[in-house]
């Protein structure tokens, strides 16, 4: 549940957010006042994550976790939903500098992207390349798993899991697990894995969804209103996870300061890049997207190929940040979110103020990540300090240079670019 720009969303409503309010929206974006863009998306239809107990995987020839065709028909028309919202923005060629995507490292993540693309920037007369092939290349970059702290939700994180844990343990999981006691008990005994944890509910609801969207016969013992008590068991499930400052400092945070520290430096400076457009391929997605969760007011997941946009607009010199969900499938239903933490007209200064809560100063450190036991992750750790050390270095250097201006300062967006520049190197 958890997307680039679009990230700091995310987290802004508390779950369950009775306030945050939404209205519906056109699908054009109002393009003469906007200025920057991030999209985050959640993949389309895939096959279960993971198999059940007894599970025959020649069920899934595609195997766990993966794309399926209709996934695919999804994104791409979500791409050409994208172009038909930002016409007028971005240009109606494909610009290597104007838009960057970056995806999770999954087949899911990566495929979905690749197939939004292609609905998105369809090749115009002279850019095709192809009598045959009505497509274009576009770039998605990635970067691997362990290191991506801004999509991988579950990227190792002792304080993160530890916190997960006793939000496990808590009175409002006895709660949830009092108040389902009868269906826990039921698919416990059904699904044949004792012990059913609210913890593992995603797994069957999971399965049972994903044959029910690829037409794969449910066991017998599975109706209608058994998959309806089961969907509202993983709702509540799911929703005690992130729900904690912590947790979205942890598994949040450093994307949302990624997005708004963008929108700070494309403030500052007239172009000081023509980037203005940020596709996030989506994170983990599946239990619980750290982003859509917190923007969506339902207490529902959202679902397969929607799409989270946070906007940066300009009006008479002042600059506003606008959150817009596409939460249905294959629907132009749009809603505007309103914020409590930022009511409209919500500008990126109070934006900023209120958030940087959630921007970690170190996050290795409030993650715990100091010194491991496993020889070859203290390795990959030094590493990863020296390259950090040395790239803080030469930031350092670069800073003095720009007459010392102060490291981390919003209010003059100039350091912040800088920063970003560096980060560039491997976000
Ligand atoms: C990608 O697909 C291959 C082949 O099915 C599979 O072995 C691999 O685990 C998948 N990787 C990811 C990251 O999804
Ligand atoms: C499932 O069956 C329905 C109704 O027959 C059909 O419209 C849909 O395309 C099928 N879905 C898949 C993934 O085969
Ligand atoms: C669905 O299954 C449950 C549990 O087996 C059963 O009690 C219920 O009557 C069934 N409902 C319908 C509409 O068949
Ligand atoms: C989409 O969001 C609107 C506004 O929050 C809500 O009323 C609607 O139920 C949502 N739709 C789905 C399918 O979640
Ligand atoms: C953020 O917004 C909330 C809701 O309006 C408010 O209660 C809180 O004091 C604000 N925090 C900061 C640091 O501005």
């Amino acid at each position: 549940m958890r997307i680039a720009g679009l990230v700091a969303l995310a987290f802004l409503p508390r779950l369950p957010c009775p306030e945050v309010t939404a209205r519906p929206a056109p699908v054009a974006c109002d393009v003469s006042t906007l200025r920057f863009v991030h999209v985050i998306w959640r993949h389309g239809d895939r096959t279960p994550s993971d198999y059940l107990p007894g599970d025959d995987p020649l069920k899934w020839p595609l195997g766990y976790g993966e794309l399926t065709k209709v996934g695919m028909g999804q994104h791409y028309r979500l791409g050409q939903w994208l172009r038909r919202r930002y016409t007028g923005f971005l240009s109606d060629h494909f610009l290597r500098d104007e838009v960057y995507i970056r995806s999770s490292d999954y087949n899911r993540t990566l495929m979905s992207a690749q197939s939004n693309l292609a609905g998105f920037f369809p090749p115009n007369k002279d850019e095709e390349w192809s009598e045959y092939l009505k497509w274009q290349p576009v770039p998605v970059h990635t970067i691997p798993r362990e290191t991506d702290k801004q999509l991988y939700e579950e990227i190792y994180c002792p304080a993160a899991k530890a916190e997960l844990e006793s939000i496990w343990k808590s009175n409002k999981a006895k709660e949830v697990e009092q108040k389902f006691k009868d269906v826990l008990k039921f698919f416990s005994e059904k699904s044949k894995i004792p012990d059913l944890q609210l913890r593992n509910v995603w797994i069957l609801y999971d399965n049972y969804f994903c044959q029910l969207s690829n037409n794969v016969t449910w066991p017998s013992w599975l109706n209608a209103s058994m998959f309806s008590d089961l969907s509202k068991l993983y709702n509540a499930a799911s929703r005690l996870e992130y729900h904690t400052e912590k947790l979205r400092r942890l598994r949040g945070g450093v994307l949302l300061e990624e997005i708004i520290s963008r929108f700070w430096s494309k403030k500052t400076r007239a172009a000081p890049k023509r980037e203005i457009f940020r596709l996030l391929g989506p994170r983990r997605d599946d239990r619980s997207d750290s982003f859509h969760s917190r923007v969506h007011s339902s207490n529902f997941f959202p679902l397969y190929a929607t799409a989270l946009m946070v906007e940066l607009h300009q009006i008479n010199g002042e600059n506003f940040v606008k959150i817009f969900h596409k939460n249905v499938t294959d629907s132009d239903e749009i809603y505007e979110y309103e914020i409590p933490e930022c009511r409209p007209p919500c500008t990126l200064r109070a934006l900023t103020d209120n958030m940087t809560r959630y921007f970690p100063v170190d996050w290795n450190a409030e993650c715990g990540i100091v010194k491991s036991s496993n020889p070859k992750e203290e390795v990959y750790l030094v590493t990863v300090a020296f390259l950090f050390s040395t790239t803080l270095l030469f930031a350092f250097l670069w800073v003095k240079d720009k007459k010392r201006k102060p490291w981390r300062t919003y209010r003059d967006g100039s350091d912040i670019e800088m920063l970003l520049d560096e980060k560039d190197e491997y976000i």
